[in-house]
């Protein structure tokens, strides 16, 4: 098989700033004399116990991106890390929460330099990169429809879906409808994380009350089979992050984590890193670790490719353009 780092990649699940490599946000403190120590290891890891407190540090991180410029330097940074690995397109989940505190003309200038920096990219590298605002479910549901008032204010050719992040017990999917509803008639296409934390039942009602056509992450629907078939039936896809999930405790070790038994059963599954230097994962280093686990071949990962292509939230010629560097199988 192709060197896995050579596969051409379709990434959907990325947060812009749990992508933010830790030498990145500790030059940052640096540079503004702001005290970030406490959340990085001797190593220079990022430092964190469990979920609860992997998001605690997270925000931490994302003091630093004070903004425009800075987020200028993140994309491009991020950008570049993702085509090392083989990503041809790649979506990425953006917060307003964290970019001016959702007020719209913050946003506004934020995003201009999140663009621009996308823009330069793919000149440089040729990745192509759409954006998914995220509101966050432990801010609540009226600071969500705040995040939900700047995609509806800049829904278009890069910000092109809308989706919730965040942690999975603090309240319900139903919470969230006006968001949603918002955000699809501005319209953008929806996703939800569901499924990480929140057992099957968590992932129908993201399904039911959000009415999302994607969900971020949704393996754990393995625990209910009449749940997955229905998920198949309708060709539901979900944004696998198995290193994500083996890192923070979701399963135990590759082995136990269903991707391949929800694959086998007809769901559409796809491969991304979530949080990649949260959890020493790269795109490459996903593949590795499914090939020696589940011995996905180059054929798998084809298929894994074209189903996330198919599910991408950009407009047809973006579509037809991938698919043709997806076909060369030549990043
Ligand atoms: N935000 C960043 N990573 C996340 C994850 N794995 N689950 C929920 N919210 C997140
Ligand atoms: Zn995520």
């Amino acid at each position: 098989m192709t060197a896995t780092r050579d596969i051409p990649k379709v990434e959907l699940h990325l947060h812009l700033e749990g992508a933010a490599p830790p030498a990145f946000i500790a030059g940052l403190a640096q540079e503004k004399s702001v005290d970030l120590s406490g959340i990085f290891d001797d190593a220079g890891h990022y430092r964190y116990t469990d979920f609860n407190d992997f998001l605690r540090i997270y925000e931490a991180a994302c003091t630093v991106l004070t903004g425009p410029q800075e987020f200028y330097r993140l994309t491009r940074a991020v950008l570049e890390q993702s085509a090392a690995h083989g990503v041809v397109y790649s979506e990425t989940f953006l917060s307003p929460d964290f970019c001016g505190n959702c007020d719209p003309a913050a946003w506004a200038e934020y995003l201009a330099a999140i663009r621009e920096a996308a823009e330069d990219a793919e000149r440089a590298d040729g990745i192509v990169l759409r954006g998914i605002i995220t509101c966050i479910r432990h801010f609540g549901p009226e600071q969500a429809k705040r995040a939900a008032l700047c995609a509806q204010e800049t829904a278009g050719e890069f910000i092109t879906g809308f989706g919730i992040a965040g942690d999975e017990m603090a309240g319900k999917p139903r919470d969230f409808r006006y968001s949603f509803d918002l955000a699809r008639e501005a319209g953008l296409r929806l996703t939800a994380h569901a499924g990480e934390w929140g057992g099957a039942v968590s992932v129908r009602d993201a399904w039911r009350d959000l009415g999302v056509e994607r969900i971020g992450h949704g393996v754990q629907a393995i625990d209910d089979l009449a749940l997955v078939d229905e998920l198949a039936e309708a060709g539901v896809v979900l944004e696998c992050c198995p290193g994500s999930n083996v890192v923070l405790g979701v399963y135990p070790r590759w082995d136990a984590h269903p991707i391949e038994k929800l694959r086998a059963r007809g769901v559409k599954v796809t491969v991304s890193t979530d949080d990649p230097p949260f959890f020493h994962t790269t795109m490459s280093a996903e593949y590795d670790r499914l090939a020696e686990t589940f011995g996905w071949d180059a054929d798998v990962f084809a298929e894994i490719n074209r189903t996330a292509l198919d599910a991408a939230f950009c407009d047809a010629d973006t579509r037809a353009r991938v698919a043709k560097r997806l076909e060369s199988q030549d990043t």
